[in-house]
């Protein structure tokens, strides 16, 4: 397995790769590598040629009250697990290599990155979005694989390959849990043992709502009042939020159908951990 720190070496791989006709398949992380990376990876190993994850702790897309100094990196075990899922190449650059001191192109977007997790963090789909744009312009992709458990982060990547046209193809897998329900992420990491217990009330809020949506409920306030007040049930729980929304759009709706996006974000103590599921999957 190539471990690649600049653009250049990147690039020289890629080159090659597409010169002898290889599928290439791209992983963006930002490292930490629980199951829910390893699932990407495996469908990635499975549809393409050769697989580059990248692991790049992106700064820009941190706001500055937010956890970038103390987003937890394990390098050794992340490269080790990328080498055991058949990885061709890790791409691990220093910030300075992917923003020069000088650097003031970003890609923004509307609407879309407007509400859910966009409302409380206003800069992060700009961050989002640049630094992907920047690893599908450095690994020239066929295919581009992203965890729906980041459900907006999904539907903006795929809006923004959309809308400026880049030539990848975007793959949503599906969210890996925990046998407790707990949904992976690295951020569970920063969870005491009784904060670990306590965030089990977001799977349980996202049950009670996929319980109604079973039972024939269709009205988005009914079902978003009873979902807020079971996690309202959790002392150590504060809401961000709990939003029941187009899967495309992200906008509110009132009434859930098929393909509708019920997504909550919920502070465990000082961690803020999402949720979601898609009605119909
Ligand atoms: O989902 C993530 O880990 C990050 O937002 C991503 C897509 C790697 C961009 O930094």
């Amino acid at each position: 397995m190539i471990i690649a720190t600049t653009v250049a070496e990147v690039r020289e791989h890629v080159q090659s790769w597409k010169m002898n006709g290889l599928s290439i398949g791209l992983v963006p992380t930002m490292g930490f590598l629980h199951e829910g990376h390893a699932s990407l990876m495996e469908r990635a190993t499975r549809e393409c040629d050769r697989v580059v994850v990248s692991i790049f702790v992106n700064p820009i897309q941190f706001g500055p009250t937010e956890d970038l100094e103390s987003y937890p990196r394990d390098f050794e075990s992340d490269s080790a697990l990328c080498a055991e899922k058949g990885v061709a190449l890790v791409f691990h650059p220093e910030a300075t290599e992917m923003y020069a001191p000088d650097f003031c192109t970003y890609v923004d977007m509307d609407r879309v990155t407007k509400t859910l997790c966009g409302a409380s963090r206003p800069t992060h789909f700009r961050g989002v979005c640049t630094v992907v744009s920047k690893l599908i312009n450095i690994t020239k992709p066929d295919r581009s694989y992203f965890g729906q458990k980041d459900a907006q982060q999904l539907a903006v990547v795929r809006r923004m390959v959309r809308d400026l046209d880049m030539d990848v193809e975007i793959i949503g897998c599906p969210i890996v849990r925990e046998t407790d329900g707990l949904a992976k992420s690295s951020r569970n990491t920063y969870l005491r043992p009784e904060e670990r217990i306590a965030a089990l009330v977001l799977s349980r809020a996202l049950g009670a709502g996929r319980q109604m949506v079973a039972e024939g409920g269709r009205d988005s306030n009914e079902i978003l009042s009873v979902m807020r007040s079971v996690i309202d049930t959790e002392p150590l729980a504060r809401i961000d939020y709990v939003e029941i929304v187009d899967g495309v759009s992200m906008q509110p709706i009132e009434s859930v159908n098929t393909g509708t996006l019920i997504a909550m974000a919920v502070y465990i103590g000082r961690t803020r951990l999402i949720d979601n599921f898609i009605v119909g999957e």
